[in-house]
């Protein structure tokens, strides 16, 4: 995510300066470029990972609100506008208004959109409710096709399920009239989801899965576990993390998110809040930072909503900006971990795992010839814009860097680069790995992806060992 440009105002001193006066404000910059960030998306950003707030599209009318949004978020996900009384309030009559006013604001200010939500038992508008059976199984399918292809390049993830669990110690899936379609209905959502568009990353979401040892979370685990082995399409597990009295922060979370991890997907928190107020509420903010900065595929943290009387829980008081928008305790403990955290620390053991480790299913590509590595890449482009995605491969022998190099065709400019550091953003751009990426074994592959407007065809990645 890029960092905010200088104001205007500041270019014009600038450009008419003296020599003096340069030099300060060079000496300025310098000072300014190692003091820590100031927003939580730029601050989250340089430890390669996105912070994000769930937002209504009635209130981008609100100045107020819409100005701690553009400054403080780098990514977005709808609250309501993309669930499936929003988008389809009709069988097969689609409704993108609200969902394409969100991710146009997003997207124009550079933030990612993350898809909520495809398949769930709730928020069904009344048809859907009301059908059962094959029927119902083809329609959830068609939503599913039909949604995100309408979003196709403009979501980076889609929660494709969400809340798919019961509660309490069954450890069984939820009762719902999707449930009662065939148990496979999570997959052929999956399916349905990669088939229409095949770069987002495909996610699992649900709640009340954050402590270890909950039947809800082994069960979630056991479903993601088969589904890799099994090859279902499944890129990301989200965990809403809606913390309260009843539902408290659990001191084994990081544990929970490098177990998922290690399945090989990425761990999302997807709709943070954490009810109370002051030192306490501001210490659980910080122990959820620290543990996603702790575990390398914890890449993103989500708020769900920007203002305590924004939350859909207000009355506790569960975000990171009071009523007025001034920061909270709690946001100044969000900055602090984000900005002095340390992304490298390995993941912690895990003691109380007693679930084998997955095999790893072979590598797909086979590995190049020499030692090095080599880089190939998918385009995904729409009117104006396309996002790439870079695949890495190491050679015979493991990767401990990489650089890819690749030129842009006229006209295109990278706007956003994720899983890599990026330099330049038109002609001869450059990417090198982050610090949870480098590290590739002989055969095996990692990905990275970038942004931009105007046209991606023609690109030819070239990859270096490093
Ligand atoms: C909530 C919204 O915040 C409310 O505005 C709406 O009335 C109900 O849904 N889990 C989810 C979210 O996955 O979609 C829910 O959002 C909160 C719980």
């Amino acid at each position: 995510m890029s960092r905010p440009k200088a104001r205007p105002v500041k270019r014009i001193a600038f450009a008419v300066a003296g020599a003096g006066a340069i030099a300060a404000c060079v000496s300025m910059v310098l000072a300014t470029s190692a003091t820590a960030a100031t927003t939580l998306g730029a601050s989250a950003a340089e430890k390669g990972r996105y912070f994000g707030a769930a937002v209504a599209a009635n209130k981008l009318s609100d100045t107020a609100y819409t100005t701690i949004l553009n400054r403080e978020f780098n990514s977005v996900t709808p609250e309501n506008e993309m669930k499936i009384d929003a988008t389809e309030p009709n069988q097969n009559q689609f409704n993108y208004t609200n969902a394409d006013r969100i991710v146009s604001h997003a997207r124009s200010r550079g933030m990612q959109v993350r898809g909520h939500t495809l398949a769930w038992h709730s928020q069904q508008p009344g048809w859907m409710q009301n059908m059962s059976g094959s029927a119902l199984r083809s329609a959830m399918l068609n939503h599913v096709t039909q949604v995100t292809t309408h979003f196709r390049g403009q979501v980076v993830a889609w929660d494709v399920v969400n809340e798919a669990f019961a509660d309490g110690s069954s450890g069984a899936r939820r009762d719902s009239n999707l449930q009662r379609t065939g148990n496979d209905w999570i997959e052929a959502a999956f399916r349905a989801a990669r088939a229409a568009d095949p770069n987002a990353k495909l996610c699992y979401n649900d709640y009340n899965t954050d402590d270890w040892t909950h039947a809800k979370t082994q069960a979630v685990y056991n479903m993601v576990r088969d589904f890799k082995s099994r090859g279902v399409p499944i890129d990301c597990v989200g965990l809403q993390s809606h913390f309260n009295s009843g539902s408290p922060y659990p001191s084994n979370y990081r544990t929970t998110l490098s177990n998922f991890a290690a399945l090989g997907v990425d761990v999302q928190i997807t709709e943070l809040d954490i009810e109370g107020s002051g030192t306490t509420q501001a210490n659980t903010y910080r122990n959820v930072v620290n543990d996603c900065l702790a575990v390398a595929r914890c890449n993103g943290i989500t708020v769900w909503g920007i203002r305590d009387t924004d939350s859909w829980r207000a009355s506790g008081t569960p975000l990171l900006f009071d009523g007025s928008g001034n920061k909270k305790p709690a946001y100044e403990a969000v900055l602090s971990a984000l900005n002095t955290g340390n992304p490298t620390t390995p993941p912690p053991t895990t003691p109380g795992n007693t679930t084998p480790p997955p095999t790893t299913p072979p590598p797909t590509t086979p590995p190049p010839g020499g030692a090095g590595c080599s880089a190939t890449v998918s385009v995904n482009q729409w009117t104006g814009g396309f996002v790439a995605t870079v695949r890495v491969t190491a050679g015979s022998s493991t990767l401990t860097g990489w650089t890819v190099s690749l030129t842009l065709p006229g006209g295109a400019t990278i706007t956003n680069a994720w899983n890599a550091n990026r330099s330049g953003n038109s002609g001869a751009v450059s990417f090198t790995n982050v610090s949870y990426n480098g590290s590739v074994a002989a055969g095996q592959s990692t990905e990275f992806g970038f942004q931009a407007n105007g046209t991606g065809s023609g690109l030819t990645p070239t990859c270096t060992a490093r």
